[in-house]
């Protein structure tokens, strides 16, 4: 059976957790396949809410594999805490299985990121502060190596490459930062508490994978952040340091692209953003503070207030052909409840000129004006519908104009939290 991937449409925080979570219910494994406790899930199962940043959201069910693939970057601080935090809500997590090959997110990372941040004072990308782009970053320099999840299982090993960094950060903490040195012993200390829990589960991830592949069993690869914080094809430099478009699924698990069946786009009803860079259909307004308190957009991993806007059709469209979307899964479209009318931008205008794609060159977004397109509001609860018919009609020609613009159609709609609350078209 082909492989199944999910990815984030816009600029993360789309919902991903709660698709995810449904799909691991029949699937056999849920593979992460980039990023690392920068992203956060949130995934309620009746009065239950647990906030994910690392483990995948099938962890809640017990025969679902949750792999965490070659191409994640691991905190072991944070997936031991998540670990604990799970098991004392009766969550074994004896499902989880993390890559030998994925490298891990060290405590000079984290305090590298924030340093770096601070440095760049109203320039700030307004990262996580989680240690992620100084992660990948030692990664893709190689020399000295960074260090990968095997690794942690030989002390002498993970001594040395400590050391081997250590050698280099601490120039970089006294010299740019004015920060006292860090000792092998005390990040090694550091990091020591959680090495027992998580190390059982390091293995290699990719037989599993393969393994799976070749029982015709069910495969779905998660990605984190979104399609615009891609390394690549996001609205560089204000993106994460690792490739969320489906493309990266490949990357990051190993699985092939003729592997892969079906690309499931998670996209919220309306646009968020957390941290800086562009945002063509941002509302600094009552509008906008009244999406984010509607819509409880507050980051999961920092408790930032999320910028909020209306749907950017142009990035829509551009997301769905850049991941080869076959199907759109569209989140929160109860969080539009009351409003009287929508507005949809189905271009931008940029310099007098209609554009109906994403510009390669970023720059012209800052310039970017959106043309709107109003809709009619349902001004009524969706919480309680179940399928097709139960929406009322301006909800359905709203999504069907979000078919339109992404040219792809709605696999799924959200119409609140809970599992139940989900509408399959
Ligand atoms: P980093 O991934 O922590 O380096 O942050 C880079 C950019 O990606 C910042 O704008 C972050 O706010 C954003 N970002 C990282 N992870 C997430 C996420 O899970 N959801 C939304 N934005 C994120």
């Amino acid at each position: 059976m082909p492989a199944r991937v999910v990815v984030g449409a816009q600029w993360g925080d789309e919902g991903k957790g709660k698709i995810t979570d449904i799909l691991a219910e029949s699937a056999d494994v849920v593979v992460r396949y980039q990023g690392g406790s920068n992203a956060g899930h949130t995934v309620v199962v009746g009065s239950n809410s647990f906030k994910l940043h690392l483990i995948p959201s099938g962890i809640l069910h017990e025969s679902t594999l949750c792999v965490m693939a070659s191409g994640t970057i691991i905190d072991p601080i944070c997936l031991a805490d998540e670990m604990i935090g799970l098991r004392e809500r009766d969550i074994t997590c004896d499902n989880v299985r993390i890559s030998e090959n994925a490298h891990v997110i060290m405590p000079y990372h984290r305090l590298l990121d924030g340093l770096q941040e601070e440095s760049r004072g109203a320039g700030s990308i307004g990262t996580t502060r989680r240690g992620i782009g100084p992660t990948y970053t030692d990664k893709t320099r190689r020399m000295p190596r960074s260090i990968r999840m095997v690794d942690l299982l030989d002390q002498g090993v993970l001594r040395d490459a400590v050391a081997a960094q250590l050698a280099q950060k601490n120039v970089i903490f006294q010299e740019m930062y004015g920060h006292a040195p860090l000792s092998v012993d005390e990040v090694i200390e550091e990091i020591s508490g959680a090495l027992p829990i998580v190390t059982p589960y390091v293995t290699d991830a990719r037989a599993i994978i393969r393994g799976c592949l070749s029982r015709d069993e069910q495969v779905v690869l998660e990605g984190a952040q979104g399609t615009f914080l891609d390394l690549d094809y996001g609205t560089y430099p204000f993106v994460t340091s690792s490739h969320p478009v489906s493309g990266g699924a490949c990357l990051g698990t190993g699985v092939a692209p003729t592997e892969i069946g079906e690309v499931i786009a998670v996209v919220k009803a309306y646009t968020t953003r957390v941290g800086a860079g562009a945002f063509v259909t941002e509302l600094e307004d009552a509008t906008g503070e009244n999406l984010r308190e509607l819509g409880a957009e507050y980051g999961t991993t920092t408790g930032r207030p999320r910028r909020c806007g209306w749907l950017d059709g142009v990035a829509l469209r551009t997301s769905a052909e850049l991941n080869g979307a076959t199907g759109l899964a569209v989140t929160k479209l109860d969080v539009l409840d009351e409003l009287e009318t929508i507005q949809i931008a189905t271009a931008y205008d940029i310099g007098g000129e209609r554009v109906d794609r994403m510009p390669e060159n970023l720059d012209h977004m800052e310039d970017a004006r959106p043309v709107y397109e109003e809709m009619q509001g349902w001004q009524q609860p969706l919480g309680e519908c179940k399928k097709v018919a139960d929406l009322p009609a301006q909800a359905r020609a709203y999504l069907d104009r979000m078919t339109e613009l992404a040219d792809t159609a709605i696999w799924a709609v959200s119409v609140g939290p809970e599992r139940e609350q989900t509408v399959a078209f």
